[in-house]
């Protein structure tokens, strides 16, 4: 089964509040996703990701199938029996992946041809192929496969582009048919054009897929780019569906996605950054590792109730790092995703207090952004 209920409009933004249910259990939005691109949140097991709060986590299609394999992952029981997770999971089609980390890649109607990242072995992800590997996984909702075009690309390019991925979105329509308890979301393209995004919108939405995703953002264009495509794309989609911003963000991306009526974000950064010794913090963020707070015996964000914060000090989560001490990217992870996932919790709470527009001020009056 899935479900999304709209509880509340705020009433100076697009910000809004949301429930989406799923056989693995319930998700409030606006919600944060920890990424686990390997069947793992990096140096996080299960029990720590409920711990904070984890509601749903992402997998990739492309990592999974390349290893251990989806077939593998199958006769475990499925991605959630797999990695020990039973709450939500979201899965990645591999069509960004594919784009991004594959070599000598050929786009073809049929599908995508392509060297792995890992050994130069030769694959074929289709819409079909996709489909079946999320099958496999078993995970509550599945991307459509399609084709993320770099920044920048010619315009007629990104059209072509646009044009394939919803003929790959009726494709992996047909596909899920016969998948029960999955919930297939297509994915708007466009690039930074407001009319193929508009196309792309229109043209997705017919397909009437229980949720959508925005995608080709965050592919390196301005951040001004992105946000003014999210304030010209966002209005245009239907009100009573989950929308999803891949692969955004920052807590700032947050705060606007949110203002811009998103519900669902996930990112690597938080987790990337906190094993290069940075972390979030209320004033912005910090690089932890740097000699600054060599003798600094406060938490690393004094403002954060998290176990780390609670127990651990910036001098000796610092040491750690220095040292390259497991404990060291433990810490750093539980706190920033932890960070993530109670901001989302408070800006829920001030859509519902009406309060988001305060909460967005204060945001910026305190965090640095860099
Ligand atoms: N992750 C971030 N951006 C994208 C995108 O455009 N498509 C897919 N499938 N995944 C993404
Ligand atoms: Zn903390």
């Amino acid at each position: 089964m899935f479900d999304f209920k709209l509880f509340k409009k705020n009433k100076n933004s697009q910000a809004r509040l949301g429930e989406i249910t799923t056989d693995h259990g319930k998700i409030e939005t606006p919600i944060f996703m920890p990424v686990g691109t390997q069947a793992t949140v990096k140096a996080m097991s299960s029990r720590e990701l409920k711990e904070i709060g984890s509601q749903i986590i992402l997998g990739n299609t492309y990592h999974l199938y390349l290893r251990p394999g989806d077939d593998l992952i199958a006769k475990a029981g499925g991605l959630h029996k797999f990695m020990n997770w039973d709450r939500p999971i979201l899965t990645d089609s591999g069509g960004f992946q594919v784009f991004s980390l594959a070599n000598l890649r050929e786009i073809e109607e049929e599908g995508v041809y392509f060297q792995s990242h890992l050994d130069g072995s030769k694959h074929f992800i289709s819409p079909e192929k996709s489909m079946q590997i999320q099958k496999n996984l078993g995970s509550d909702i599945v991307m459509a496969f399609d084709e993320c075009p770099p920044y920048p690309a010619e315009k007629e390019y990104v059209e072509k582009s646009l044009n394939r991925t919803l003929r790959w979105a009726e494709r992996c329509k047909k596909e899920m048919e016969t998948a029960r308890g999955q919930a297939l979301f297509g994915i708007i393209q466009g690039g930074v054009y407001p009319e193929l995004r508009k196309q792309s919108v229109e043209e997705t939405t017919k397909f009437d897929f229980p949720g959508y995703s925005i995608g080709g953002l965050s592919v390196g264009e301005p951040k001004e780019e992105m946000y003014k495509m999210l304030d010209y794309t966002t209005p245009l989609m239907p009100e009573d569906k989950p929308r999803y911003l891949m692969g955004v963000g920052t807590p700032e991306d947050l705060i606007e996605g949110i203002y811009h009526g998103i519900d669902m974000f996930d990112c690597v950064m938080p987790t990337r950054i906190a094993r290069h010794g940075q972390i979030f913090t209320h004033q912005g963020r910090k690089t932890i590792r740097n000699a600054t707070y060599k003798e600094d015996f406060s938490p690393l964000d004094s403002e954060c109730d998290c176990h780390v914060c609670q127990n651990y000090s910036r001098g000796y989560v610092r040491h750690l790092l220095k040292r390259n001490e497991i404990l060291g990217v433990r810490l750093t992870t539980y706190h920033n995703l932890y960070f993530m996932l109670k901001f989302s919790e408070e800006i829920r709470q001030a859509i519902k207090d009406d309060r988001f527009i305060d909460f967005r001020e204060e945001f910026y009056d305190k965090y640095e952004l860099k």
